[in-house]
């Protein structure tokens, strides 16, 4: 599939995001040939940029960070339609200028008045911007046109903000026009819970509160906050990624088989299963929070999140979370699934471990079935892309002893195709005007509906549990787990 002629603005050029995965992610698409003839790249922001000066900064990101290799024709073709307007957020003047640059890019490229504009910014900007979109009139079609906008989270900080601010979307883009980016979704192994579960035969009679004791939804980061202080005090760990990649990891995990691929029914089956999700209770049982102190990383030392700069000395934000949810279906009575997610922790990982029921009955001598465990799917997003089956297996030699066993398919030995990057695949899905992969406003209301009581419950209380950098979190997370007889995998 190849786009066809627009432009693509990126608000808030000067960011971390746009740096390190917007600006290397377009190139990879153009030197893939998935960009079209013409497209056009527009940066907007405060600083006094020529042209030139903006398409230097996005040349050294992408030396810096593109997946395919550097050539200079894709360049020099890429780098012909970038253009750059100065200008802040609440300057009517800045947008007729940058209204009358895309009128002369459609005439020169002839990209036809085919515009999406990225909000990369911060999410107290977006009313802003939006009403400045919608006053100078880009933010309105003509026929035969399109316009999108594309949101970054995070979407609100919970349900309430969360419906404003989609108030205030609405107003501007309508519904089919809005890509809410939750870059989770453009991954391949997250893509593959689809392809895993709905192309084959052989996981889904089992696939059920019948054969599924529980399921485990980790996503573990090694690196601490040093430099996001503005972004991440006062958020934590729950509203930074729980919110949306955990649950859209669970909704792919827990729903049912949708009737296409088409959006608008994979969207009902995820807002199906969302909206049967709540928090098991009592919260102080069935969750945990943490913070990390200082410690050691990589065998270098680190230090804890209050030392980081610009986190206030008192703060009380999680940069560890664990909850416990039961879905109220038919097929996930009784399951409980248990999501966690923390910075600095041992190492940078994240799975969905599908854990199964014990074999109702052992014929072994109890000896020979110690080092059994349960069995388990495991669903390796990253690194290390893939799938494990763990099964217990005959250990060679005299006796009926029987010990746990990996069955293991690895993306890098089965398949010789690269995987494109999540923000390639999803900035193409926006030129392309193809939602499925963007959760739509029902889903991140819902996620908030779910996450609001317990995030009410710890800023009602208490402090996050200190835990050691470079471990697996603070005590409280295994208790959550040993309390009904489970524990946490290590991956
Ligand atoms: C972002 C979070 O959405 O995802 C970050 O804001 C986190 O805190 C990042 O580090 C992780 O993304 P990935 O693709 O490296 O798992």
């Amino acid at each position: 599939h190849i786009a066809g002629p627009c432009a693509l603005v990126i608000f808030g050029v000067t960011g971390d995001l746009a740096r390190r995965k917007l600006m290397p992610a377009i190139y990879d698409l153009a030197n893939r040939g998935l960009l079209p003839p013409g497209f056009a790249l527009v940066g907007f922001a405060r600083r006094e940029w020529t042209d030139e000066d903006f398409a230097n900064v996005v040349l050294e990101a992408v030396k810096d960070g593109a997946r395919t290799k550097f050539r200079q024709d894709v360049w020099e073709r890429l780098a012909e339609g970038i253009r750059f307007v100065e200008g802040s957020f609440d300057e009517a003047e800045a947008f007729q200028n940058l209204s009358e640059t895309l009128a002369t890019l459609d005439n020169e490229r002839g990209i036809g008045g085919n515009h999406g504009f990225y909000l990369a910014i911060p999410p107290n900007a977006f009313p802003q911007v939006l009403e400045q979109l919608s006053a100078s009139g880009l933010a309105q079609a003509e026929d035969g046109q399109w316009r999108r906008v594309v949101i970054e989270k995070p979407f609100g900080h919970d349900l309430e903000s969360a419906r404003e601010l989609n108030a205030v979307v609405n107003k501007v883009f309508p519904e089919d026009t809005v890509f809410r980016i939750d870059h989770y979704l453009g991954k391949e192994t997250v893509q593959n819970i689809l392809a895993l579960r709905f192309a084959n035969q052989l996981f889904d009679p089992i696939w059920n509160a019948h054969y599924v004791d529980h399921v485990q939804i980790t996503m573990a980061e090694d690196i601490g906050l040093g430099g996001r202080a503005g972004y991440y005090d006062g958020i934590g760990a729950a509203r930074d990624v729980i919110q949306n990649h955990l649950l859209q990891l669970l909704a792919f995990t827990a729903m049912e088989e949708p009737i296409s691929f088409e959006p608008l029914n994979l969207q009902a089956e995820k807002i199906k299963v969302l909206s049967a999700t709540r928090l098991a209770e009592p919260l102080d049982e069935t969750t945990a929070r943490g913070q990390y102190e200082g410690g050691w990383q990589g065998g270098l030392p680190v230090v804890g999140l209050l030392e980081e700069e610009g986190f206030a000395a008192d703060s009380t934000t999680e940069t560890f979370a664990a909850i416990t949810l039961e879905v109220d279906t038919r097929r996930w009575a009784g399951v409980p699934f248990y999501l966690r997610t923390g910075k600095r922790l041992g190492r940078r990982v994240t799975e969905i471990a599908v854990v199964f029921k014990r074999a109702p009955h052992l014929p072994f001598d109890k000896t020979m079935t110690e080092d059994l465990g349960q069995n388990a799917l495991v669903i390796r997003v990253q690194p290390d892309e893939g799938v494990t089956m763990r099964f217990g297996s005959k250990v060679p030699g005299s006796s009926m002893e029987v010990r746990d066993v990996n069955m293991d398919f690895s993306y890098g030995q089965a398949f010789t195709e690269s995987s494109p990057e999540a923000y390639e695949r999803l900035i193409l899905d926006v030129l392309l005007g193809e939602p499925s992969l963007f959760p739509v406003n029902a889903e991140v209301e819902l996620s908030w509906e779910i996450l609001d009581p317990v995030l009410e419950h710890w800023a009602a209380g208490g402090k996050p549990e200190p835990y050691e950098a470079g471990t697996w979190g603070p005590p409280s997370a295994d208790e959550m787990m040993q309390r009904t007889g489970r524990e946490w995998r290590r991956p």
